[in-house]
């Protein structure tokens, strides 16, 4: 089994959670190529079992220059994602004839309370997905982390790792 992860990230949270998703595939013997957004291909080869693509929430939805110029602007650091985001990369993706597995997960603020309950885009990702002919392995999932720029809430690392290994458990038994 063949997995591809696409992440988008400004202060590397996403990156992380994409990093522990592909450790998870691997835990359950799945190959996994971890690609940043604008080194991922816009056609996914048809050998991909499995397409993973996730980033962070910015204002309710998906990244836009001007969210990703204030993340620049607020981090100390050099930003993760630099180039064009999931958005952009979504608009570009070419179909999957052969209705390719999918999933979509997001990093989200945890605090205050109530962000854990609007704007998930990992949602929107996930209907991006479906509108290209990808079909949904599992419900895309959010993954929290404790202030706008980090770090992941406790255990969320190993929570991604987790859900990485049940798709690919998943991935195993659709294939028989
Ligand atoms: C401009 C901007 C807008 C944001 N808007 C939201 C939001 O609407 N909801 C939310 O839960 N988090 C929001 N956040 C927090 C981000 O989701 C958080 O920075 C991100 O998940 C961290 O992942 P990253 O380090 O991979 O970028 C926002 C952050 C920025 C910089």
């Amino acid at each position: 089994m063949r997995a591809l992860v696409v992440y988008e990230s400004m202060f590397g949270n996403a990156q992380r959670v994409a990093q522990a998703i592909a450790d998870g595939l691997s835990d359950a013997r799945c190959m996994v190529e971890v690609d940043e957004v604008a080194e991922a291909p816009d056609h996914v080869a048809d050998t991909v079992d499995l397409l993973v693509v996730g980033g962070p929430t910015h204002t309710f939805g998906l990244t836009r220059p001007a969210t990703r110029a204030s993340a620049a602007e607020a981090s100390p650091d050099a930003v993760v994602s630099r180039g064009n985001g999931v958005r952009e990369w979504l608009e570009e993706l070419a179909a999957s004839e052969g209705g390719t597995r999918a999933v979509a997960f997001a990093t989200r603020a945890g605090r205050p309370r109530f962000l854990k309950y609007v704007g998930s885009v990992s949602k929107t990702i996930e209907r991006r997905l479906a509108a290209r002919g990808y079909q949904p392995l599992a419900h895309h999932e959010s993954f929290f982390v404790g202030g706008q720029q980090g770090p992941l809430e406790e255990g969320e690392e190993a929570r991604a790792r987790a859900w990485g290994r049940t798709l690919g458990e998943r991935l195993h038994e659709l294939r028989g």
